[in-house]
């Protein structure tokens, strides 16, 4: 039986660090609202010559090199965001390249908030239908590009930032079990609606969310679905050393560690220095964790998260 199991880890955040205070001076908001309604402090925000492909490469490469290997190893690249570089070429195809490999299969999925998830269980069925080796899991966002820095009801929540992983082929179980979901019946909660037509930008081109819907429905789906996917694997939550989940907002985690019955002491959590990174924000905070130790090897792993669409999941991993 082939499995797949995460081989390296990386992550990358631009240096360009906006506090609750900084964005206080723009708009009517408070430090002590945002971190009383969401937990956030600050968050990295992407320079202006800076593109999502590049925020992936620094994470890839970090990634690769922590597999122990060199980006030519790589037979799958797949990045999952909300804001590519372009409409097309795919962000996978411009990594590849800014790589220097050619020629394995590289694609784009959009997710939003639950593309790594996606991604990561893409790859991993890629692996086990014998189909790649070595694949590049990557989520990155450049989500501050869409948002409209005067509205106070979303500007505040998000920072861009990348993470990725090297999966690789395996004897023993990495990935052990997932359930993914979606419901476009939500799509009106939350999206950005633009498209281009007639060589204009047709639609609002920024972020919009009915903030409380989203919360109301994120509680309720990601409990379900994280106690779904441990009662299939048949594990316990007491054999859950970490939940890695989505870094939203910190009552929607909080919250969804109360269901599990998971301790705080078992969460990763990153939403006060990065904010929401949208697809990428479950690869930042897993790398965070494997690189400051807590994460360790032979320890089991839940990974939680939701985005538009609706589109939600949960990965169970032996890391
Ligand atoms: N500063 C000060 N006041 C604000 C701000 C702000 N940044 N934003 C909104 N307010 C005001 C509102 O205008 C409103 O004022 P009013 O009563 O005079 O109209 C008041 O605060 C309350 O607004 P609510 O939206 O009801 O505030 P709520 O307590 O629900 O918190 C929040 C808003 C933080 C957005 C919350 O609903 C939330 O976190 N929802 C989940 C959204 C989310 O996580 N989205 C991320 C994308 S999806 C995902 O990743 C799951």
């Amino acid at each position: 039986m082939v499995y797949s199991r995460i081989l390296g880890t990386g992550s990358y955040l631009p240096a360009n660090v906006v506090t609750n205070a900084m964005l206080a001076e723009r708009v009517e908001t408070s430090d002590e609202w945002i971190v009383s309604r969401t937990g956030i402090h600050a968050r990295h925000i992407a320079a202006d010559d800076q593109k999502t492909s590049d925020l992936a490469l620094y994470a890839a490469r970090e990634a690769i090199a922590d597999a122990g290997l060199a980006p030519e190893d790589i037979d799958l690249i797949i990045v999952a965001t909300t804001t590519p570089d372009m409409v097309f070429p795919s962000t996978a195809c411009l990594l590849q390249e800014k790589l220097g490999v050619h020629g394995c299969p590289a694609f784009d999925v959009q997710a939003v908030c639950a593309g790594f998830m996606y991604a990561l269980v893409t790859a991993n069925n890629y692996i086990k239908a014998g189909m790649a080796k070595k694949a590049l899991v990557v989520g990155a966002e450049i989500i501050s590009r869409i948002l409209d820095w005067d509205d106070r009801r979303t500007c505040v929540l998000f920072g861009d930032g990348a993470g990725a992983v090297v999966l690789g082929a395996s004897d023993e179980p990495g990935i052990e079990h997932a359930c993914m979901a979606a419901d476009g019946r939500y799509n009106k909660i939350l999206n950005t609606p633009a498209q281009i037509s007639g060589g204009k930008i047709q639609g609002l081109p920024f972020l919009n969310m009915d903030g409380p819907a989203v919360f109301k429905f994120a509680v309720k789906a990601l409990s379900e679905i994280a106690t779904t996917t441990l009662a299939q694997a048949g594990v316990a939550q007491e054999q859950v050393d970490w939940l890695v989940p989505h870094q939203a907002n910190l009552r929607i985690i909080e919250s969804t560690a109360k269901h599990l019955g998971l301790p705080m002491s078992r969460v990763v959590v990153t939403l006060p220095t990065h904010g929401n990174t949208s697809a990428a924000s479950i690869p930042l905070a897993l790398d965070h964790a494997v690189r400051d130790g807590r994460i360790r090897r032979g320890q089991r792993v839940l990974l939680e998260g939701i985005g538009g669409g609706f589109a939600w999941g949960a990965v169970l991993l032996t890391f």
